[in-house]
């Protein structure tokens, strides 16, 4: 591979969502600021949207190692599951054992008193959702009753939601508006723009070891920029195939000619990349009253409700 030729001590734009490799740009800050500030507040419900490939994964996991003291994480990467199986892993992550054929209404007590006694120690749960997308309907309505559950002194669970943009259409469901409402924090994830794609490369080559952080040219960056329409997954992609043609032509830098010779070996980029028809109307989606702000990651508060 490249590592030895351009002095990488590991892959800089490896496919995974690994968390020692964050990098913290304008459009990630405000969605990781929203979160934390919404679990402080101590409010049920956050909820964060983002096209796929945006970043939601890496940013949960920022958030995970960001949460602080008074706050039990537990993280379910996979919440396509009934709602006993949702409830049965909820109550595994929280070390409660649970037996096989366990009559629900068992599981719920013991998943009660296990939020108790975390409450009784002045901590609650934290639980990120990702891919909150693929939740069955039946499940968020148990995910709303596990909200409910409360102390004088406030939540048991708060409750951060991960998902792509068919999540908002879920939750514009009818027969889901009682959790919609309980969105007290939510944020959208946008696309990098062009500055930050550029220190978005720059600091993944330096912390995989690069010397040189300019080893992509301007030019370079700015095609793959625009062929990624910012979207990380995709930037990693055409960074990683950038290297491998510099590479195979004993050169130093990546210059356009070696981005164009990636974008040709990528087959069905274009497809997927957010064109900017489909941002406009991913901006202009109406359960998203934050689209209309004009910043980059765009914020709402909206009022909690009991
Ligand atoms: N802020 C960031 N710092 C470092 N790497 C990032 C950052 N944001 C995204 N990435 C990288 O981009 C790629 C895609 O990110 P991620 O998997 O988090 O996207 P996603 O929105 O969860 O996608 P999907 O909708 O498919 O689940 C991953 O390799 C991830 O490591
Ligand atoms: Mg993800």
């Amino acid at each position: 591979m490249y590592l030895e030729h351009f002095g990488l001590a590991r892959l800089p734009f490896e496919a995974t969502s690994n968390g020692s490799l964050y990098v913290d740009l304008p459009e990630h800050r405000e969605a990781l600021n929203v979160i934390l500030f919404g679990l402080r507040s101590g409010e049920g419900f956050i909820k964060v949207v983002g096209e796929v490939g945006t970043g939601k994964t890496a940013l949960c996991r920022a958030a995970l190692a960001r949460l602080g003291d008074g706050l039990v994480p537990v993280f379910l990467p996979d919440p396509a599951l009934r709602p006993i199986a949702f409830l049965a892993t909820v109550a595994d992550e929280l070390g409660v054992v649970v037996p096989p054929r366990t009559p629900v209404h068992v599981l719920k007590q013991r998943l009660r008193e296990v939020l108790l006694d975390i409450a009784r120690s002045d901590q609650r749960v934290a639980l990120f959702i990702d891919e909150a997308q693929t939740m069955p309907g039946a499940t968020f309505e148990a995910l709303r009753l596990l909200s409910n559950l409360e102390t004088s002194a406030g939540k048991l669970v708060q409750i951060v939601l991960l998902g792509q943009p068919e999540l908002d259409a879920r939750l514009a469901r009818y027969d889901l508006r009682p959790l919609e409402q309980r969105i007290a924090f939510s944020t959208r994830l946008a696309p990098l723009a062009a500055d930050a794609c550029r220190v978005y490369v720059q600091r993944r080559l330096i912390e995989s070891g690069a010397r040189d952080p300019g080893l992509f040219t301007t030019p370079a960056l700015s095609a793959i920029h625009r062929e990624s329409g910012g979207i990380p997954r995709l930037i990693n992609a055409l960074c990683h195939k950038s290297l491998m043609a510099a590479f195979s032509e004993d050169e130093l830098r990546v210059e356009r000619r070696h981005v164009v010779r990636a974008i040709a070996a990528s087959e069905g980029l274009g497809r997927w990349r957010i064109r900017p028809l489909a941002r406009l109307r991913s901006a202009l989606a109406p359960s998203s009253l934050a689209a209309r702000r004009p910043s980059a990651s765009r914020t709402t508060w909206q009022e909690p409700r009991a």
